[in-house]
């Protein structure tokens, strides 16, 4: 290793909006001359990209931060920056530096473009550099991310959320809903197909609301937008709030081949008493009628969702009532969460917090009903052919992977000339969500 080289090393936590912003970061970082390297050790530089939504998420970051005191003793030049979505809390900067003294640049979700500035100010001064703007600025239209998950990019289109939603943190540490030209994203759109890119995912909290975050055209119109551009892909985009659900995404799906036939659409609770008191503004009937209008277009549609159990004052018919929503549904698979209260938000304040050991039953049973829908799925598939967007190697099975259009993940043999390319693949066995096939032609 020359002494020229320098390296970077970067720790995300939480969604794909964060993976995203890693690739943001990662492209500030190379334009200073950094490399990536997987050791941390060996890293001049590594920032840790935080998330808040749950409290595990935070707890994870606190004990990677803390590992590096030794490191950060024995190699006082390496660089150590948070950022993100826990910075961004009130008051939580000083908690950070309180806790760490030894991290030399805290910064928030608004300020994550000027990384590379507090860069530079750190090398020239002892003391940590710790700047959180307070409110969102215009969105960046000129982000040059680093993408590290070829075939697939993402691109954001939209940042913020106006929903709060009782339990969520997320509109305090985003700002408010604020939505990019859409001839920006069709031009990176473009540019990225030109690149050989083979998936597209749209990124927002809330895509739906493109057009009242500011957007200049309807989200159904920026996908079709989107699909029209030459050359084969697939589109997808998440994530989606039910309320905003309309018949023209619906039609859109249905009208064009490039748009994945799924969508990941959160219901939280199939509970009424509960999505009210979630600020949700939809009741499982409503949710359940959106469902039937995808389906009418879309009679294949995989539909994905959030669900969160343990809500302040959840009952165990509530509790039922969320199970009996999930097998209505037929879900193909599901993110399942324990409420976690996050301080400032309606919901940290609501009476009936229930008890951990009462949420890890509910948890439990509703992994278990989720599993068995997604087994049910993936069975289906025995003998049949589908086509899988080929992503890598999977070292551990041995096994090249991809997804189909409905994000069933398959593995096969072959070779890394397929990486990036459609393979066909004839599933021969479902293993949970994960399907073993062979290539054909
Ligand atoms: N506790 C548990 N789950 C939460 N989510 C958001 N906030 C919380 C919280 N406080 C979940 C929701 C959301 C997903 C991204 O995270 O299900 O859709
Ligand atoms: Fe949080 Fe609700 Fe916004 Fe999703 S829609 S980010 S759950 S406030």
């Amino acid at each position: 290793m020359s002494n020229a080289e320098r390296h970077y090393h970067i720790v995300t936590y939480g969604c794909q909006m964060n993976v995203h912003d890693s690739e943001r970061i990662a492209g500030m970082l190379s334009e200073l001359g950094y490399t990536q390297i997987d050791d941390i050790g060996l890293a001049d530089i590594v920032v840790f990209n935080t998330c808040c939504i749950r409290e595990n998420a935070e707890n994870h970051a606190y004990g990677n931060i803390g590992m590096l005191k030794k490191l950060k003793a024995a190699r006082r030049d390496m660089i150590i920056a948070v950022g993100g979505c826990m910075p961004q809390q009130i008051g939580k900067a000083d908690v950070l530096h309180k806790k760490f003294p030894y991290v030399d640049i805290i910064f928030g979700t608004h300020n994550l473009g000027k990384l590379k500035d507090y860069i530079e100010l750190k090398q020239g001064r002892k003391k940590a550099v710790i700047e959180i703007q307070e409110r969102e600025g215009a969105v960046t239209e000129d982000d040059r991310p680093l993408r590290t998950s070829y075939p697939n990019a993402w691109i954001n289109i939209m940042y913020g959320c106006n929903n709060f939603c009782s339990y969520c943190i997320v509109p305090y540490v985003r700002g408010r809903e604020r939505s990019r030209r859409s001839e920006n994203v069709i031009a990176e759109a473009r540019s990225l197909v030109g690149e050989g890119y083979k998936e597209l995912t749209l990124l927002g909290q809330n895509v739906n609301s493109f057009a009242s975050g500011g957007g200049d055209v309807t989200f159904p119109e920026l996908l079709r937008a989107i699909a029209a551009i030459d050359g084969k892909f697939r589109l997808r985009f998440m994530t989606s709030h039910p309320k905003d659900f309309s018949e023209e995404l619906a039609r859109a799906i249905a009208g064009e081949p490039k748009i994945c036939n799924c969508i990941h659409l959160p219901v939280q609770s199939g509970s009424d008493r509960i999505l009210k008191a979630m600020n949700r503004k939809y009741t499982s009937a409503d949710y359940l009628r959106k469902i039937d209008i995808l389906r009418k277009y879309v009679p294949d549609c995989a539909v994905t969702t959030d669900l969160i159990v343990g809500f302040p004052g959840e009952t165990d018919e509530d509790f039922r009532d969320t199970l009996a929503l999930v097998k209505k549904v037929g879900f193909s698979s599901a993110f399942t969460f324990v409420y976690s209260k996050r301080e400032g938000t309606a919901a940290a304040k609501m009476p009936g917090q229930i008890p951990e050991e009462v949420s890890k039953a509910r948890i439990m049973e509703l992994v278990e009903l989720v599993n068995s829908l997604t087994r049910e799925h993936s069975a289906k598939y025995v003998g049949r052919t589908c086509e899988i967007l080929c992503e890598g190697y999977d070292e551990k099975r041995g096994l090249y992977l991809g997804r189909d259009e409905y994000g069933r993940m398959g593995y096969f043999k072959g070779d890394d000339s397929l990486i990036g390319s459609f393979v066909n693949i004839r599933v021969n066995e479902a293993n949970g969500v994960s399907l073993m096939g062979e290539t054909v032609k």
